[in-house]
Parts: C-alpha cells; structure tokens; sequence
C-alpha cells in the first residue's frame, strides 16, 4: 500500500495522469509503458516544486517528461504544476530515483537525465548518501540512448569537483564535461531599440543561487 493518498491536491486539482508513487510505476519504464508512445523520454531526479518539469515539457512537447522526487509534498507540488498547466507529456513519481535507474529502465532508453542541485549532504560520512554517485552514474550512461545528455548543476563547488572527478574515473566514455551556460530569454521590445536578454531560471534552486549571486557550476555529458 502507498504510505499517501494518492491522486489528490489540497487545490483538488485531479492528478490522475500526473502522479504516481514509484511502486506504481511500469516494471520496464519506456515512453511506450509510461506515455503509450515512442517520443523521446527525459528523467529528472530529484525535480522539488517541478519549475523545470514545467518549462521543458511546454518547449518540448515532442519529448516525454517522468520527474522523480523523494518529498512527496514536494513530488504533489510539482504534479499539480504539469496538471494545472495540461502536460500530457509529463508525470511525476513520487518515491527514490536510486532503484529505479537500477532496475527499471532498460539500456538506451532517455534522451536526457537531468540533475539540478541534488542534496548536498556536507558531512564527510554523509556522502555516499548524494544521489551523484558511481552507481547512478554507470546507469545514467548506460540508460542514455547514444546523443543522449546528463545534466548536472550544482552550486555546491565540492560536490561540483569530486563529481566532474568520480565520473572521469567511473565512466570514462562520457568523456570531457561540456560547460552549459544559464539561459536568459529576449524580452519583447519595441521595434529599434535593443531586445534586453532577461534570466530564464530552468529551477527554483538556480533561481535562489542566482537572485543571491551564489555561483552555479553547470556542465552536460553527452553519450558518443
Ligand atoms: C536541493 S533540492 C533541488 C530541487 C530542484 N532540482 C531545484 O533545483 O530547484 C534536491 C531535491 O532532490 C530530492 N531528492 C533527493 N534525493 C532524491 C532521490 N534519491 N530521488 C528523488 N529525489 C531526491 C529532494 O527531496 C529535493 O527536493
């Protein structure tokens, strides 16, 4: 039984297509057994309030969205986000990401992971707790169809470092981190003067880091 009722919002918004608890997920996690297509399939972990899931299933209608979120208040938050705005294209799980990219997806099968500002879990005896680690990476590789990416940002510089490290150790075919920069959209402006860029925050941590001029280290790995 799910510890949580599920499928229910204090704004009774019905969130019969967006949530879920992970046990209650496909055995075999596809955009055919979850989405009932083949559009490409893109995993966040660990997505909070959902502001990502929300962005980028809007650009990207023609790809698949499943965000998975161990808070369940958080993993609510974010799906009445994706049901308010109509994502057909996305889900939210609610449960720990970890055994999922061990057994529930089979090789070649996501376009992106993404990976925003996981837990930092500071103390030394802590860290093997942090959910960027050499098991989750040998699997995001693994999962990636080839051209696929692995997001990762952190503002955590330790994190950032021992991660960009272990992965060059643990799965020297991703190859060199591929630096991303934050995205800023043109605002609309009359027609002669200067289109003004203004921030576009792909989360609600990087929008935290950046109002507070915290430094965001960014990087993608892209699967040859
Ligand atoms: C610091 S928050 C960042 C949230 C969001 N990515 C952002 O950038 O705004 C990290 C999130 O990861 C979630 N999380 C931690 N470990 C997880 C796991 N094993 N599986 C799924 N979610 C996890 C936490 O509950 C938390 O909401």
């Amino acid at each position: 039984m799910p510890r949580h009722p599920i499928n229910r919002s204090a704004s009774a918004i019905p969130l019969d297509h967006h949530l879920r608890m992970v046990d209650q997920l496909p055995a075999i996690i596809t955009s055919q057994t979850l989405f009932g297509n083949d559009s490409p399939l893109e995993l966040e972990i660990g997505s909070g309030k959902g502001l990502f899931m929300q962005n980028r299933s809007g650009k990207h209608p023609e790809h698949n969205f499943l965000g998975v979120e161990i808070a369940y208040k958080y993993a609510v938050q974010a799906a009445e986000r994706l049901a308010k705005h109509n994502r057909t294209n996305a889900i939210m799980a609610s449960g720990d990401a970890e055994p999922l990219l061990e057994k529930s997806f089979p090789d070649q099968t996501l376009a992106a992971v993404h990976i925003y500002f996981p837990d930092p879990w500071w103390k030394k005896k802590h860290k093997k707790r942090r959910v960027v680690n050499p098991q989750s990476v040998k699997h995001i590789y693994r999962i990636l169809t080839t051209n696929g990416s692995f997001h990762f940002w952190t503002d955590v510089l330790e994190y950032f470092e021992s991660a960009i490290e272990m992965i060059a150790a643990e799965v020297p075919q991703f190859g060199p981190p591929i630096p991303e920069e934050p995205e800023s959209e043109q605002t609309e402006v009359p027609a002669g003067s200067n289109p003004s860029p203004t921030p576009s925050y792909r989360t609600h941590f990087e929008r935290r880091s950046r109002l507070h001029q915290i430094p965001v280290y960014r990087v993608r790995y892209d699967k040859r």
